[in-house]
């Protein structure tokens, strides 16, 4: 399993621009974030019809919903009228429809305008014309994902590579026990890369590197959208926790050689899926600045753990957020030497290959 004849190729670490300049930011967003599907929570957020809740995408912001047909549902949160923001809560119960709280045009759950008080003569205008405006949306493994471009590639062709690849773990019945959100001073890529090597895992993490020797990490997805691979435990039983065992039976089928790894992947360009034998961890990125990101970490659980009644998740949810914390920490770092003067791009180790690989897939569709 374990492959370590990785190689960077020669690469080097990324000019000073991408992590600094405000240009290449906002491309980002034109051409990453507001192109590709992005995570946005589980789909039991919106279990039952008129269930919604809102999520802000750069400066866009979207409803999310379930509709009566049981589709998931997302849209711009923008009036056909004049453009008003049309839900302001968070989160909550519509009732058949939404409506605007402006001039009380009146939405079916699927879009379709119902109601436009008074706009009857106003000649040629046909409700029909005027639906919200949609935005992709796609579940999978229990994850709602969005995507605002215009002409998406389906979910389904961009993640084929993924689509069976985690079904042992059942994560589709898994509950959120626990949610960390954090603010990042730094650019989302590197947040990206720091997950994508365990090089630092011996300086900064001593006790994730007890768990998980880092000479253990292997990748079965090396190039591309979607990267990562295993990494062996030290011994069967354990798993990322601050006393080593893990902290619920093993997920879903999971059976042999999988109850002694840990799989890390990342998906571009906003999510990281690690799969521990117990639990699931997924951190999801929104980039907020050039230079600042918002991390949200959210632990997952099988129903049948949460249930005993000695069910304690604090040893999983203390120990990723000691090294989310360590890793923040060396992630601001990087944002404050990599704006100097003095920084030129230096040297990737052969340990650092999936970085190398990220910032491949990264220029390649951003294009510069
Ligand atoms: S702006 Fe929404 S009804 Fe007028
Ligand atoms: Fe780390």
């Amino acid at each position: 399993m374990e492959t370590n004849n990785r190689s960077a190729g020669g690469a080097l670490t990324l000019a000073g621009k991408y992590y600094t300049d405000e240009h290449i930011f906002l491309t980002e967003w034109e051409r990453i974030f507001l192109q590709n599907w992005l995570c946005v929570g589980r789909a039991d957020q919106i279990k039952e019809p008129g269930q919604y809740f809102l999520q802000q995408v750069g400066d866009e912001n979207v409803i999310l919903l379930r509709d009566y047909a049981g589709d998931a549902q997302a849209f711009y949160n923008v009036c056909r009228h004049r453009g008003t923001r049309i839900c302001a809560q968070s989160s909550g119960q519509l009732s058949q429809s939404i409506q605007c709280p402006y001039h009380a045009w009146t939405y079916a759950l699927n879009g379709r305008l119902l109601g436009a008080p008074n706009m009857q003569s106003v000649a040629g205008f046909d409700k029909a014309d005027y639906p919200l405006h949609a935005v992709g949306v796609a579940e999978w493994e229990g994850f709602l994902f969005i995507n605002l471009a215009v002409n998406r590639r389906p979910f389904h062709t961009v993640y084929a590579p993924l689509l069976d690849k985690f079904t042992r773990w059942q994560i589709p019945e898994l509950k959120i026990v626990h949610t960390a959100v954090y603010e990042v001073a730094a650019n989302w890529k590197s947040i990206f890369q720091n997950y994508s090597e365990c090089y630092h895992c011996p300086t900064l993490h001593p006790a994730l590197n007890t768990l998980t020797p880092y000479q253990g990490a292997s990748n079965d997805l090396e190039a591309g959208p979607f990267l990562g691979g295993p990494m062996r435990l030290a011994r069967i039983g354990a798993s990322m926790t601050m006393d080593g065992y893990a902290c619920a039976p093993p997920l879903g089928t999971l059976a042999g050689e999988d109850l002694a790894l840990v799989y890390y992947y990342t998906l571009f360009p906003t999510m990281f899926l690690s799969l521990h034998p117990d639990y699931v961890l997924t951190h999801r990125l929104e980039p907020l600045a050039v230079d600042r990101t918002r991390v949200i970490c959210d632990w997952l659980f099988a129903p049948d753990a949460i249930a005993q009644p000695n069910f304690n998740p604090q040893p999983a949810i203390d120990f990723w957020h000691m090294t989310n914390s360590q890793d923040w920490f060396v992630c601001e770092l990087t944002q404050q030497g990599v704006k100097s003067r003095a920084y030129v791009p230096g040297p990737y180790a052969d340990l650092e290959s999936m970085i190398a690989a990220f910032d491949t897939e990264y220029l390649r569709v951003l294009g510069m």
